[in-house]
């Protein structure tokens, strides 16, 4: 067997997670989805503590896959591991003979792995390949996107996707680069960006941070698929399982909070005297509003200190 060499980084609120979890794993035969895999830290806690569980493990990337199945290994047919991306999953589940599962977890975002591995191509601080794609087998990297994308469109991007103040300027900048050179590298577009970037604003952070978080986004497709893979998440629950969500930045939270409100709101029109059973909530949110991370786990786990946590249950059958 081969040992894994990659260190593992610590699960982010971990014991709430479990807490959170836990009441609706305990019948025979429960299912819990990891839809985020990763280097399987919260999964191998799991299955560590309720013996009687089977998860089904998703990630997007091959990796973080091989990575995790090693970890797992111990667990043999607990632990059934599949390579999708997360809004496929009633067809990963239909194809492993599923039909609903009693808790789904999604620890949103990129993997330490993944930033870690130089030749990703995600982190602004490390020169390699522009790649950024979270699944190496399939679509378009972030070199591509900056060789294609029109200069409307790179602006609209990193306003949206990185909230970037600059991005006309950066835009501007990217599309007069490439037509001298393509852009190829990580090291190139920081220079860029540094280049175009006024001393007074050198301040706040590195200047690379927000178009790298919009690439990123704009690579992996990452809205578009949260907002498609949430009810698709709360769709696969039976009645009384549970749903966490860790985010790590606003646009993805904003996501899961519509969806998990407007699932667990009551659809009866206004003044009708009672409500009928159609209209009840299906879900009911288990925490309120978001939890965030003590002091005492963001000094141990700095990775912890942008999340926020939200958690809901399924009431009763959709209509
Ligand atoms: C923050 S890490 C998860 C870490 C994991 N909870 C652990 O304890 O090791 C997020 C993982 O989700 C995966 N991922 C992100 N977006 C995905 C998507 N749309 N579909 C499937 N996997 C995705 C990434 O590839 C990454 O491995």
């Amino acid at each position: 067997m081969t040992m894994v060499q990659t260190p593992l980084h610590t699960p982010v609120l971990l014991e709430r997670t479990l807490e959170l979890l836990s009441p609706a794993l305990g019948g025979p035969d429960a299912v819990v989805v990891d839809a985020t895999l990763g280097m399987g830290g919260h999964a191998e806690a799991i299955l560590e503590a309720l013996p009687g569980v089977t998860l089904v493990g998703v990630d997007r990337d091959t990796e973080a896959l091989r990575i995790a199945g090693e970890r797992l290994a111990r667990f043999g047919s607990r632990a059934r591991l599949v390579h999708a991306v997360y809004d496929r999953l009633p067809r990963a589940l239909a194809d492993l003979g599923i039909e609903s599962v009693q808790g789904v977890l999604m620890d949103l975002g990129v993997s330490s792995l993944q930033l870690d591995r130089a030749d990703r191509g995600f982190a602004y601080a490390q020169d390699a390949p522009l790649d950024m794609r979270m699944d190496q087998t399939s679509g378009r990297t972030a070199a591509d996107i900056l060789a294609t994308a029109s200069e409307d469109e790179l602006r609209r991007m990193f306003y949206e996707y990185g909230d970037e103040k600059l991005a006309p300027r950066y835009a501007s900048r990217i599309v007069a680069r490439r037509a001298d050179k393509p852009l190829l590298t990580s090291a190139e577009l920081v220079e860029v960006i540094v280049a175009a970037t006024p001393a007074a604003a050198q301040r706040a952070g590195h200047p690379a941070k927000r178009v790298f978080q919009a690439l990123r986004i704009a690579v992996n497709e990452e809205l578009a698929v949260l907002a498609r893979a949430v009810p698709a998440a709360l769709d696969s629950l039976a009645v009384g399982g549970r749903i966490v969500v860790l985010a790590y930045q606003s646009l993805e939270d904003r996501i899961v909070k519509r969806e998990l409100q407007a699932r667990s709101r009551s659809t009866a029109p206004a003044g009708l005297p009672v409500e009928l059973p159609q209209h009840r909530p299906e879900f009911r949110l288990l925490v309120r509003g978001a939890e965030l991370a003590d002091d005492d786990e963001k000094a141990r786990n700095p990775r912890s200190a942008p999340v926020r946590l939200r958690a809901a249950e399924r009431l009763r059958e959709a209509a």
